[in-house]
């Protein structure tokens, strides 16, 4: 096996994420979520072939939903290069795309071998996500009271001006009621948590945290981000449904057991994304005179890099 410098496939990376953000985008607003996804797909699939390597899907998505995917275990690259491990979400926000509604992103992220946290069966997770001015104060036991007023002061802010992103889902009713009760802002976004994390992260965004429970390839691909930039992040297995509970104590892992950042993901990582139907992060693929134009984040080691790409057909 070869020493991983994944900072070698940054490239192969982001030709992943933009081709499935053009083969999405062909479906925006076409009420078929399936068929998007599956372009998506199908597109990143085809992109990941060319990476010089041989990686391993370690958490794909739409098992969930049982959308098309790319599945765990599943092998990528031509096999000559480092060995590396992925996490993917070639259409985070399905129903966005669908709907014509923004938020909707082409998203990877890319580890060393065996640093990527495999959630097993476990399809859903809680989360926090804050910048790295906070990371060593939260606590997923603390009610979310004590987790504002926590942040508030390591941010040196007062609670009433926290901006706190929670995904509006009836999960969340009591969640949401409470931060606003405590005083804080909130963002309730139909979906897409990390985006919503992503804005966290993101100094040119007016967010202090994200709270609640999302997808579990959403939230390895989230820490991934997080730990690039030394933000921080925790997460719990958090079951929705009694099957799958039962299948996750069946693989012996713990429903209490609540992983740091770096448990999520080990080791050196990057993460990317590519807009697909626009929203306040990045913009959707355009295509003029023989171009298509697309809008990227790539996430590694401490920087933040926002890259407009003008591919010439
Ligand atoms: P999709 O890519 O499957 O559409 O996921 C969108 C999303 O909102 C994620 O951002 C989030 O983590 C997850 O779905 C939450 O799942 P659910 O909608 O089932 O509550």
């Amino acid at each position: 096996m070869q020493a991983a410098d994944i900072s070698t496939l940054e490239a192969v990376a982001l030709a992943a994420t933009r081709s499935a953000a053009v083969a999405g985008h062909a479906w925006v607003g076409r009420n078929d979520q399936n068929s998007a996804d599956a372009a998506a797909t199908s597109a990143m699939r085809a992109a990941l072939a060319e990476a010089p390597g041989r990686g391993t899907v370690v958490i794909g998505e739409g098992e969930k939903d049982d959308a098309p995917m790319l599945f765990n275990g599943e092998v990528v690259g031509n096999g000559h290069g480092p060995d590396f491990d992925i996490a993917v979400d070639p259409l985070e926000g399905t129903s966005f795309c669908a709907r014509d509604l923004p938020g909707s992103l082409a998203t990877i992220a890319f580890g060393e071998p065996g640093t990527l946290w495999s959630p097993g069966p476990g399809f859903y997770m809680d989360k926090i996500v804050v910048p790295p001015r906070a990371k060593d104060v939260v606590d997923l036991d603390d009610p979310p009271e004590r987790t504002l007023a926590k942040v508030a002061e390591a941010l040196g802010k007062d609670v009433a001006d926290l901006r706190v992103v929670i995904m509006d889902k009836p999960r969340h009713k009591e969640l949401i009621a409470r931060v606003l009760q405590a005083g804080a802002a909130v963002q309730t976004p139909a979906g897409g948590d990390v985006g919503g994390s992503l804005a966290v992260l993101m100094p040119t965004h007016d967010i202090d945290l994200l709270l609640g429970v999302g997808g579990t390839p959403e939230g390895v691909m989230t820490a991934a981000a997080v730990r690039a930039l030394g933000g921080g992040m925790l997460g719990r297995l958090a079951p929705q449904r009694d099957d799958e509970a039962d299948a996750i104590r069946a693989a012996g892992m713990s429903l209490d057991r609540v992983y740091a950042c770096d448990e999520l993901v080990a080791g050196d990582a990057f993460f990317v994304a590519t807009g697909v139907n626009g929203g306040p992060l990045l913009g959707r693929p355009r295509t003029a005179d023989g171009t298509t134009i697309t809008e990227s984040l790539l996430i590694s080691r401490g920087q933040i890099r926002h890259i407009t790409h003008t591919t010439f057909d």
